[in-house]
């Protein structure tokens, strides 16, 4: 039975706040596999993997699961559920000059939305197609010309596809409308309906793919390992970076999940079960993909590693279209694999979007209904002027690398150093999850983020100069300008100007659970703890009574 949708304040303390909620953990940890499990699990990981050692690519993978992902998806549950609010409000309460950097994070997501909504417009259409196999002739011929209806690279067009146009409106309204039902009836049910559903689709297309003829070579070229890869910085950047875009770190979604938690909730012991479950798709997803990319090398005649197109796009849009139009019961598998593709990306796009709208309402008090029309409008207007045009994919390409790339990295630095270094909540926060989880994240848990940041400013600085010196994929330099830097100025200029903006209400005096003296901490920050720690007491099920 669904519980009521208001928070129950813990005993003795202040009234309820009517922040909304999950109706339970199996919802909090659906919706944040949901948002991790994306278009990163299934087009994304094979490629890096095998681009970047195979099967040795899983050592620096696993490293940085354990040594970054784990533990900063434990910080921002940590802030999101100790803070109780969206990113901005979350950050203000660590520290009170921290909130811009919530909104670094929502002008992320802002900028991702509008491109990742494109992406599920165009798997939408191919789930269409895949009934008639319309891209069967010549896939890449299809998906440039027919289809994108593709100008010149670097370049501005105004020609809107209306075929790209028409799905990219749907999953507009289809988003407004889930935001618009908030937290519990609309997030919440489209992932406890979307992610067991992606997850039976996607292993039944995988089963299927293993016992297509030549899928072990694909395989074994996923995973035969090279480990002179392990002494190249690039493959280890790439596995950093690849776990946190794919656990969806450093875009404040976390931050804002954890938010809508009940205050006595287990944090760690279900954020493991989503970093996880997460690695598992991607694992699945590695053996699906390579699998048909060795039927595709099998009726060629060719070796898996003379195909193109591996990864990303080319992966998804031009290579599986090639494998679907020649394999037997090719329709029923190209729907399922498109619909995957909508399924996951879908459920992620929510949580970005979310991310933005919980903002919002927290800063200027608007309701969940009101924010949803306004936030997805206006990103739908943009999207669609941006996104549906023959020029595009381009766009999509380079805002891609400059948000995603470079944007959240500085937005993981700019959140650990505002928790950590500067607000000093380290000890705080590991004693919050410490008193309310089965699982304690431990003394040098603050510890090892801060070494992982050391790690991060590097990825930071290397990716900034590399775009700066060589630029990116041959566009000119005014469109890398205006396009690529130009997107990070944005971000840059919200986190700047949001935090003048007045609050609805007085956000300076939340109502902290367990309290600091519970954790056995002083009053004051920065002053160090004489009381000896009792851990707030708890009983079997991990639940502070
Ligand atoms: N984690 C998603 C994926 O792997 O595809 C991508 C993503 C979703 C990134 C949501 C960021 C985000 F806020």
């Amino acid at each position: 039975m669904a519980e009521p949708n208001v928070e129950a304040a813990p005993a003795g303390s202040a009234p309820p706040q009517g922040r909304e909620h999950w109706s339970g953990q199996t919802a909090f940890i659906l919706a944040a596999i949901g948002s991790a499990v994306g278009l990163g699990n299934i087009w994304r990981f094979p490629g890096q993997a095998y681009e970047n050692g195979g099967g040795a690519f899983m050592i620096p993978y696993l490293l940085a699961l354990l040594t970054a992902g784990i533990p900063i998806l434990f910080l921002e549950n940590a802030i999101g559920h100790r803070f109780r609010g969206s990113a901005p409000l979350a950050m203000r309460r660590v520290h009170r000059s921290a909130e811009g950097v919530g909104w670094f994070h929502v002008a992320i997501c802002f900028v991702i939305g509008l491109y990742y909504t494109a992406i599920i417009a165009w798997s939408l259409s191919y789930f269409w197609f895949s009934f008639r196999l319309d891209y069967g002739d010549d896939p890449a011929q299809f998906f440039a010309s027919q289809y994108l209806q593709l100008g010149e690279p670097g370049t501005l067009s105004a020609h809107i596809v209306p075929g790209v146009a028409l799905p990219l409106v749907l999953v507009w309204a289809l988003t407004i409308a889930i935001l618009a039902l908030g937290i519990h009836k609309g997030v919440e049910r489209l992932n406890v309906v979307g992610i067991p559903l992606l997850v039976v689709t996607f292993g039944i297309l995988a089963v299927r793919a293993l016992f297509l003829p030549g899928a072990t070579d694909g395989i074994e070229a996923l995973f035969t390992p090279d480990y002179s890869v392990l002494t190249d910085p690039d493959v280890w950047i790439a596995a950093y970076g690849q776990v946190f875009f794919s656990l969806s770190l450093a875009y404040g979604v976390m931050i804002t999940y954890a938010s809508y938690r009940r205050r006595r909730s287990n944090v760690t012991g279900p954020a493991l079960v989503v970093a996880f479950g997460n690695s598992s798709f991607s694992l699945l997803a590695g053996l699906a993909v390579f699998a048909t990319l060795g039927y595709l090398a099998h009726v060629q005649g060719v070796g898996v590693s003379d195909l193109q197109g591996i990864d990303g796009v080319n992966l998804s849009f031009v290579t599986f279209p090639a494998v679907i139009a020649q394999m037997p019961g090719g329709q029923l598998f190209g729907a399922m694999f498109f619909a995957s593709l909508v399924l996951a990306g879908l459920t992620s796009l929510i949580s970005v979007m979310q991310t933005i709208s919980a903002a919002f309402q927290d800063k200027f008090g608007w309701n969940p209904r009101t924010t949803a029309v306004a936030v997805g409008c206006v990103s739908a207007a943009l999207s669609i002027v941006g996104f549906s045009s023959s020029t595009g994919l381009f766009l999509l390409d380079t805002v891609d690398q400059w948000s995603n790339q470079l944007g959240i990295v500085a937005g993981a630095i700019a959140m650990i150093a505002a928790a950590l270094w500067f607000g000093r909540r380290g000890h705080e926060l590991e004693r919050h999850l410490a008193a309310v989880s089965t699982i304690r994240p431990g003394r040098y848990w603050p510890a090892l983020v801060n070494v992982v940041t050391l790690l991060l400013i590097y990825m930071f600085m290397s990716k900034a100069i590399s775009l700066a010196k060589d630029g990116y994929g041959g566009y000119p330099t005014w469109y890398i300008i205006t396009f690529g830097w130009g997107t990070i100025a944005f971000i840059a200029l919200v986190a700047v100007v949001m935090p003048w903006l007045r609050w609805h209400k007085d956000v300076e005096h939340p109502h902290l659970w367990p309290s600091r003296a519970q954790l056995g901490l002083p009053d004051r920050i920065g002053v160090k703890a004489t009381e000896r720690y009792r851990p707030v007491p708890r009983n079997d099920d991990g639940e502070t009574p």
